[in-house]
């Protein structure tokens, strides 16, 4: 992804792990699409703000990735407009935590909707027009805890493991067309998402991470970053572990 002329979609790009790959990208000016779905948009605006200052030309959308009809809408429009997806980083994700023997099953449905099932919609929103350019990048954003499991997650590790063998799948489906389909499992990353937790809890993660520390968002956004690199052509299918060592 070094050219000046490419788009790249960032899902769940108004903040944490979104914002710093979007900031990452913006080394290389593509333009840059954010989609998100905060009720507050400042962090949107706010990260906008700071692409813009690095003279990157950048769209925000908000919209639920979780459903199709919206996601279907919103991809035809950045097509029809910008002409091409060179990159598509799936990243929008939320937790709604509790024992499998009490969790609802909103809490199950919402969760696999929002961070499998948008994969899935973004996914099949943007494939066409990769294969037509005979060329492209999706990076999945899965989870440590897709792979490992974690008490509390049912729903959660189900949806990004669920990421990562849809990911190996379509990296199998599209190699030829010269598409490369990865996923990156972060471990503890200092975000919003990972702020509301207890401090009981933060500490008892932090005593699982080998390097000692929780990882930042920047982290995650180099390795993203990278398979979407040139340098990166010939790794498709694969999961990309940044988590201080909890996962080996
Ligand atoms: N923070 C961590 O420790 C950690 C660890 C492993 C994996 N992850 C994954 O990384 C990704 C980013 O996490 P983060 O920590 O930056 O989270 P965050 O809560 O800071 O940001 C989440 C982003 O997703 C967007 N989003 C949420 N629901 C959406 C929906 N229905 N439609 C469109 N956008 C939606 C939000 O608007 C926001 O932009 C998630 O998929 C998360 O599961 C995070």
């Amino acid at each position: 992804m070094e050219d000046a002329s490419k788009v790249v979609v960032i899902t769940g790009g108004s903040r944490g792990i979104g914002r710093a790959v979007a900031l990452k990208f913006a080394e290389r000016k593509p333009r840059i699409v954010i989609i998100h779905y905060d009720a507050d948009l400042k962090a949107a605006e706010e990260t906008s703000r700071l692409l813009e200052q690095k003279a990157v030309e950048v769209e925000s959308h908000r919209i639920d990735v979780s459903s199709k009809a919206d996601v279907n809408d919103c991809f035809e429009d950045i097509i029809s407009r910008l002409q091409r997806v060179d990159v598509l980083v799936n990243n929008a994700g939320i937790t709604r935590d509790a024992l499998l023997m009490r969790m609802s099953e909103e809490d199950w449905d919402t969760v696999i909707r929002v961070n499998l099932k948008s994969v899935f919609n973004c996914t099949q929103a943007v494939i066409r027009a990769m294969v037509k350019q005979r060329g492209g990048r999706i990076v999945n954003i899965s989870s440590v805890t897709g792979q490992i499991g974690n008490p509390g997650q049912a729903n959660y590790a189900a949806s990004k493991a669920g990421i990562m063998g849809l990911t190996k799948t379509l990296a199998r489906e599209v190699a030829s067309r010269g598409i490369t389909v990865n996923a990156v499992a972060p471990g503890f990353i200092r975000t919003e998402m990972t702020e509301v937790l207890s401090e009981k809890v933060k500490a008892s993660l932090l005593q699982q991470i080998p390097m000692g520390r929780a990882g930042e968002p920047e982290d995650v956004a180099e390795a993203v970053y990278w398979l979407c690199s040139d340098g990166a052509s010939y790794i498709t299918g694969q999961v990309i572990h940044v988590n201080g060592g909890i996962f080996m």
